[in-house]
């Protein structure tokens, strides 16, 4: 009988395992891939962004938003930039709070791989999972794999989300949650680029590899997401950039795409400043934005005309457009591009403290299986970390 079984062996499953494992548990984690932290490998470039020193309850995406706050609070972006301090691995603040490994992604997979060493927690890599039961008898769990059944008095559910497919990711998560009840949050693809159609593809694809800044909301007036300022790039496909990430984690269709060209406001001020200059639209907006997109965004407005030629209110629509130029997504590009999955495990079947399921005593779940989904910037990783170590100190 061993005291803890992980399914997983990513970012959140590791965490769990070392801090059960340094409580005197017997620990094994299960990874399906044949190595452990796939997706830590290939992120942020290659380099992790580990965590972000800013984060908090508000920069997740929940259908339950507090569910997060008690996990994030017990362990915090300083404990585990504490952790990455012990092992010697140079790190750097990018921008934002975000943090990123100075050489390698691996320094953090290794820096994992030596305290489940340390901890005594057995890794089996290649394995696959094919059945799940708790025994009527004592409620405890039998795991049948790959290579044979194991039995265990806790069993934690660390398998991710949808993306990456080509990394192997499953629903397996959500199905264990079917099988013992717990209810879903309609998961859809989060931090993943826009695709378009039609002349709005057109437009995307002429200007394709140009970025600018913007800030970026979704949907209508009323009920307008977060916003987020930051760089939005044009691609063959639609819109990328961090920009585009952030708001398509808050997407649905057919909500619009919001995008403020002058972040910091006064658009109309800015024209009319420039009035007296002579300068054709086109023209004046290339000081400000990059030449093509400047053309290709002032060409439906006459941009042969002097802006002193233009009527005041026709400054006014201009400015207007800047500030609110919206556009209607055809969808994203999924779950194969998406770094996260947005929706998942119900927290409202879960123990914030615990991350146990309310009616399935030692069934745990943890990482990004759960409806808590982070923005771009080191956050996902920072709820992997957090929920893992609350579920290992009560496994
Ligand atoms: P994760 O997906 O990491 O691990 C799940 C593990 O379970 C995998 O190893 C998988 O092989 C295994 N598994 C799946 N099904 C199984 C089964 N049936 N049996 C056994 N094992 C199974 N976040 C961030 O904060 N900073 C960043 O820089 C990035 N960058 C980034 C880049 C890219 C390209 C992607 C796709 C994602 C990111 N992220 C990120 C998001 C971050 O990687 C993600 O949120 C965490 O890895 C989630 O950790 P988990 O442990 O929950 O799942």
């Amino acid at each position: 009988m061993i005291d803890v079984v992980v399914i997983g062996g990513g970012a959140a499953g590791l965490m769990c395992a070392i801090v059960a494992g340094q409580r005197g548990r017997s620990v094994m984690v299960i990874e399906r891939a044949e190595r452990i932290g796939n997706k830590i490998l290939i992120s942020g470039g290659g380099r992790c962004n580990f965590t972000n020193l800013y984060a908090g309850p508000e920069n997740y995406l929940s259908s339950n938003p507090d569910f997060c706050k008690s996990a994030l609070a017990r362990y915090t972006p300083d404990d585990f930039v504490a952790l990455v301090e012990r092992h010697g691995i140079p790190y750097h603040e990018k921008k934002l709070g975000q943090l990123f490994c100075d050489h390698s992604s691996r320094d953090i997979v290794e820096m994992l791989r030596r305290e489940c060493t340390d901890a005594k927690v057995e890794i089996k890599t290649g394995v696959a999972v094919k059945a799940v039961r708790r025994e009527n008898s004592d409620g405890n769990f039998t795991v049948e794999t790959s290579r044979g059944a194991f039995m265990t008095k806790r069993l934690v559910i660390a398998t991710g989300g949808l993306s990456l497919p080509k990394l192997g990711a499953t629903d397996f998560a959500y199905s264990i949650a079917r099988q013992f009840g717990l209810n879903l949050i309609p998961v859809r693809a989060g931090l993943v680029p826009f695709t378009f159609g039609g002349e709005a593809l057109d437009f995307c694809r002429a200007l394709s590899g140009i970025s600018a800044a913007c800030s970026a909301q979704v949907g209508e007036e009323k009920n307008r997401s977060t916003k987020f300022t930051e760089q939005f790039l044009f691609t063959h496909r639609g819109l990328s950039g961090p920009a585009m990430l952030q708001v398509s984690s808050y997407w649905q269709a057919p909500a619009p795409l919001r995008l403020n060209l002058f972040p910091e406001g006064k658009a109309r001020d800015w024209l009319e400043e420039n009035r007296s200059s002579g300068m054709r639209l086109d023209t004046l907006l290339s000081k400000r934005f990059p030449e093509r997109f400047a053309t290709a965004w002032s060409t439906p407005l006459a941009p042969l005309r002097p802006v002193r030629d233009y009527r005041s209110e026709e400054l006014d629509n201009i400015a207007q457009r800047l500030e609110n130029w919206t556009l209607h997504p055809a969808g994203t590009e999924g779950y194969a591009t998406a770094e996260v999955t947005v929706g998942g495990i119900d927290t409202r079947d879960l123990h914030s403290k615990t991350m146990e399921a309310r009616a399935v005593p030692g069934l745990h779940f943890i990482g990004e299986a759960v409806d808590v989904t982070g923005w771009l910037g080191g956050y996902n990783f920072q709820w992997a970390w957090a929920s893992g170590h609350a579920c290992g100190q009560v496994v």
